[in-house]
């Protein structure tokens, strides 16, 4: 994996440019500033505003990532936009007989959300996912959280269950769902959900034929 490298370039539809790029060790400064604008923010995500990150936590961090991106158990980027980082995403490979799963993250600033961008970095996710070797992607989303529930949906992405009441934000307790886009072109017509040659998705493998017992 080519540390930096340019995955995607396009317009947003407020007409920002914005990069899409693998991490890299010069990112270090920006995704510190990005982390903690959001962590300031309290918004959906796991850190809580007692815990801003330092630049050493983060530069420790950094180097844990590269090391996993190398050994494609991860892979990370992110969105620049102003000379800003303006979002990340990331997917982590399960363990063990778990490691054909990848879990997948994804934040973006406050003042570049709701123009395009999270579906862009999902659609990235996807085929990186695909390249990873990965067969499923599952991503846990805050059940208040609506813009990402109604993203994922729109993505393809499928609701498995909820861990009710299992997150403490904003002084009350609220469900987790786990979402997941089965990444091979397996249509599980009890689940719902489209073909992959039926959203468009060009980068999708040809479709594979499966007896039902290598789906369940
Ligand atoms: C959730 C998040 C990743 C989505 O990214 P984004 O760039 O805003 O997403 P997009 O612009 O591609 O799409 C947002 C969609 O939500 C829709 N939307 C906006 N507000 C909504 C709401 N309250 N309920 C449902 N849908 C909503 C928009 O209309 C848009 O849909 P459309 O393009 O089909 O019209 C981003 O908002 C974010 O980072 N939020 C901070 C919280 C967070 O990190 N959540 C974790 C997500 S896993």
């Amino acid at each position: 994996m080519e540390f930096g490298k340019l995955i995607k370039q396009f317009v947003s539809k407020s007409g920002k440019e914005i990069t899409l790029q693998v991490v890299e060790d010069n990112d270090l400064q920006l995704l510190l500033d990005f982390i903690n604008r959001l962590i300031q923010e309290d918004t959906y995500i796991y850190r809580e505003t007692d815990s801003p990150v330092t630049l050493d936590e983060e530069r420790l961090w950094l180097s844990k990532t590269l090391e996993d991106i190398a050994r494609n158990d991860q892979f990370y980027f992110v969105a620049k936009a102003d000379n800003k980082i303006v979002g990340v995403g990331n997917i982590v490979r399960g363990w063990m007989r778990e490691r054909e799963q990848g879990t997948f993250r994804m934040s973006i600033d406050k003042n570049y959300r709701d123009q395009g961008l999270g579906a862009e970095m999902t659609q990235v996710a996807i085929d990186s996912a695909k390249n990873m070797g990965l067969r499923i992607l599952k991503a846990w989303i805050f059940a208040d959280d609506e813009k990402a529930v109604y993203l994922a949906k729109k993505m393809n992405f499928i609701e498995a269950g909820r861990l009710p009441q299992s997150i403490y934000f904003k002084e009350k307790y609220i469900d987790e769902i786990l979402f997941f886009r089965k990444l091979e072109d397996i249509y599980i017509p009890e689940y719902g959900g489209m073909k992959d040659s039926e959203t468009g998705d060009e980068n999708a493998p040809a479709e594979i034929e499966r007896s039902d017992e290598d789906i369940v």
